[in-house]
C-alpha cells in the first residue's frame, strides 16, 4: 500500500530544507573574502576546551601555544582567552549542539583552538543534539578542513582538503522517516561550496610548488552530487595548467593509501566531506594514529583548529585522561600559528612534533601508565623548542 500522506508529508519537509539551501547559497556567493590577519591587532585566539580528555590536552596546547607567541601576546599583537561552556553537559543542559551564548562568544575571536567534544547519537544518555563540530563548521561558514599527514621517512607528505559543509553532513540531522518502514537522509553538493574547496587545494599546491592535486569521490555510483563535484574539479583544474589533476574512487583510493609505491605520488588531495572524514583517519594512521593529527577548520572570515579524534570519555571513566596523547592539538596550534601569519615558527613547533613523536621519542604516550603523561611529553616538546640544535636536528633525522 503506497502511503500518499506519508510522501506528502515528506515532500513538505523536502521542500523546506531545499529553500534553506537556496537562501545559503545566496549568502555563499555574496560572502566576503579573506581575512587579513595582518591587518588586525590584537588577533583574538580563543582556547575550548572541550569535553572528555579535552581539558587535559587543551591545557597542554595552550601552554604551547602561549610559548610560541610569547612576544606577540606580551606585545598586545595577540590576545589569548578560553572560551566557556562549549561542554558535552552544558550542550545537552542547553539541548543544542553549541548554546547560545558559546556562539556569541566564539563569534568575538578570530580563529580558536578546540579541544574535542562529545558527539551524542541515539541511545546515549544525553539527547541527541547535533555534533557540535559539525555545527561550529556550518555556523562560522568553516568549509575546508585542512588535514595535512606526513611522514618524511616513507616519503609520504599529503595535504588533504576535505568540504566540510556540505555533503551528508549538511543534512544529517534533517533526515525524513517516511511512514515506519523508510528512512531517507540527503547528501548535498552546491555549485560555490564546491568551487570554493576545490579552488582552495588548487592553489595551495600552486603556492606550496606541489606539482599534482587528485580528486576522491564516488561518481560512478553517486552521480547527482560526486558527478558535480568532479566535474566542478576538472573545470576548475583547467585554470592551474602546471598542475596535474587526476581523479580516484574512494574505495581503491583508501586502498592505494596502504600501497607503498603507489602512495608517494600522492600530495595534494580533496574531497567531499564524508569522503574526506574516512580517508583522513586512514591516512593519520601512518603518522602514528588519528592522536597524532591536526586539523584546521577553515573560513574566510573565522577558522577553527582542533584534534581529529573523539574526547574519549573511556580514558576519562578508567581515570587515564593525563596519559592522553596532546600532540594532536599541539599540531592544530602549529597549523593556528601558521595561519595567522607565523610560517616559521609553526615551522619550529613542526618539526619539534616530530622529533618528539616520530624520531628520537624518548618519552613514548601509550595512553596509560605504562608511558608518559601529556604533561611530560608536553616539558619534552618544549625542551626541544629551547634547544638551538632543533632545524639541525630534525634535518639529520629526516636524511636518514
Ligand atoms: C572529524 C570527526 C567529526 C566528523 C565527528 C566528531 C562529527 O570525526 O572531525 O573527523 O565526522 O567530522
Ligand atoms: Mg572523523
Amino acid at each position: 500500500m503506497i502511503n500518499r500522506t506519508a510522501i506528502e508529508k515528506a515532500k513538505e519537509q523536502l521542500g523546506k530544507l531545499l529553500e534553506a539551501q537556496m537562501e545559503r547559497v545566496e549568502k555563499l556567493k555574496a560572502a566576503p573574502d579573506w581575512i587579513d590577519y595582518s591587518k588586525i591587532s590584537p588577533i583574538k585566539i580563543g582556547i575550548l576546551p572541550g569535553d572528555g580528555i579535552g581539558p587535559y590536552i587543551a591545557a597542554e596546547a595552550e601552554r604551547v601555544l602561549r610559548y610560541m607567541l610569547d612576544e606577540e601576546i606580551k606585545s598586545g599583537k595577540i590576545y589569548i582567552n578560553t572560551i566557556e561552556g562549549l561542554t558535552i553537559e552544558n550542550r545537552a543542559a542547553h539541548n543544542k549542539a553549541i548554546p547560545d551564548d558559546v556562539l556569541e562568544e566564539i563569534k568575538k575571536y578570530h580563529v580558536t583552538l578546540k579541544g574535542p567534544t562529545t558527539t551524542p547519537r541515539k541511545g546515549d544518555p544525553w539527547p541527541n543534539i547535533e555534533s557540535c563540530n559539525v555545527a561550529m563548521r556550518k555556523e562560522l561558514d568553516l568549509f575546508a578542513n585542512v588535514r595535512p599527514v606526513r611522514v618524511p621517512k616513507q616519503g609520504i607528505d599529503w595535504v588533504f582538503f576535505r568540504e566540510n559543509t556540505e555533503d551528508l553532513y549538511a543534512l544529517g540531522p534533517y533526515g525524513i522517516d517516511v511512514g515506519e518502514d523508510i528512512a531517507i537522509d540527503f547528501r548535498l553538493c552546491t555549485s560555490p561550496g564546491a568551487e570554493r574547496i576545490i579552488r582552495m587545494a588548487f592553489d595551495y599546491a600552486k603556492r606550496n610548488g606541489r606539482t599534482k592535486v587528485t580528486c576522491v569521490t564516488k561518481a560512478n555510483v553517486v552521480k547527482t552530487t560526486d558527478g558535480k563535484f568532479l566535474e566542478i574539479f576538472y573545470k576548475i583544474a583547467k585554470e592551474y595548467p602546471d598542475i596535474q589533476a587526476d581523479d580516484w574512487y574512494i574505495d581503491i583510493m583508501t586502498a592505494k593509501l596502504v600501497d607503498e609505491k603507489r602512495r608517494r605520488e600522492f600530495q595534494v588531495l580533496v574531497m567531499p566531506n564524508m569522503w574526506g572524514d574516512i580517508l583522513t583517519d586512514e591516512a593519520a594512521e601512518f603518522q602514528g594514529g588519528v592522536g597524532t593529527a591536526g586539523a584546521a577548520n577553515i573560513g574566510k572570515q573565522y577558522a577553527m583548529f582542533e584534534a581529529i579524534h573523539g574526547s574519549a570519555p573511556r580514558m576519562v571513566q578508567e581515570g587515564r585522561a593525563q596519559y592522553a596523547d596532546p600532540a594532536s592539538m599541539i599540531r592544530a596550534a602549529a597549523m593556528l600559528i601558521n595561519h595567522i601569519g607565523y610560517v616559521e615558527k609553526a615551522k619550529k613547533l613542526e618539526m619539534a612534533l616530530d622529533i618528539c613523536g616520530q624520531y628520537e621519542k624518548k618519552l613514548v604516550i601509550t595512553g596509560r601508565p605504562t608511558g608518559a603523561t601529556g604533561k611530560e611529553f608536553t616539558d619534552y616538546l618544549i625542551d626541544w623548542l629551547n634547544n638551538p640544535k632543533l632545524q639541525e636536528t630534525w634535518e639529520g633525522y629526516v636524511k636518514g
